[in-house]
């Protein structure tokens, strides 16, 4: 059986699909492979990234359609045309209606700065997260992969990791050692899961 399809789609850096992109070369994702990229804003430094993997990549602006339906229909139709299995959500951060995502039952991941349920939904995402745990004064926080339903933020859980804040962080430390230590790790183990498992149904 064939290794799974996989769509990653971003909006800026891209050190999650870095991470996947590593993982794939060192053979830590055998059940998928990664066959799309689509940007959802012009010249994020995640196309360049897909560019010198060789993976396609295509930009695909909310702008240039007239609706949000629109825009995720030309969204699916890059995902059909590259035959789609298993969509990452890697630094996306357009919200996806739930036309969209009930097409894709546990078929779409996300990778979220926090330990959800805390900091999280509409509202939450880069260092804004950051920026809300420590105003709180949490002394954990982390990272949570997860699947995409509805609800933002509010899918299954898949994998979770704790990282210790500490007293002297700002946003950005924090942000920075969340990805060094949970998001480049959880991410390429969640999608290797998920791959996995849809090839043994399949099978
Ligand atoms: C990551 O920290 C990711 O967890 C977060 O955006 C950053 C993207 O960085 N996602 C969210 O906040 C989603 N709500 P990257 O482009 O370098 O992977």
């Amino acid at each position: 059986m064939s290794a799974k399809r996989v769509a990653v789609l971003v909006s800026g850096g891209g050190t999650n699909l870095q991470a996947l992109i590593n993982a794939q070369r060192r053979g830590a994702i055998p059940s998928g492979k990664i066959e799309l990229v689509v940007s959802n804003v012009e010249g994020a430094y995640a196309l360049e990234r897909a560019k010198k993997a060789g993976i396609s990549a295509r930009t695909i602006l909310r702008r240039a359609y007239s609706s949000q339906a629109e825009f995720e229909g030309a969204i699916i139709r890059a995902l059909e045309e590259a035959q789609i299995d298993i969509i990452v959500l890697a630094g996306f951060l357009a919200i996806l209606s739930e036309s969209f995502t009930s097409r894709y039952p546990r078929r779409i991941l996300n990778i979220h700065p926090s330990l959800i349920p805390s900091f999280c939904g509409e509202g939450f995402y880069g260092l804004k997260v950051h920026e809300a745990a420590l105003q709180k004064g949490v002394k954990v926080s982390g990272a949570t992969v997860h699947f995409v339903n509805e609800i933002p933020d509010g899918g299954e859980i898949l994998l979770q990791k704790a990282v210790a804040v500490r007293a002297d962080d700002t946003p950005e430390t924090l942000q920075k050692r969340i990805m060094r230590l949970a998001e480049w790790k959880l991410l390429p183990k969640a999608v290797e899961m998920v791959c996995a498992e849809m090839k043994e149904r399949d099978s």
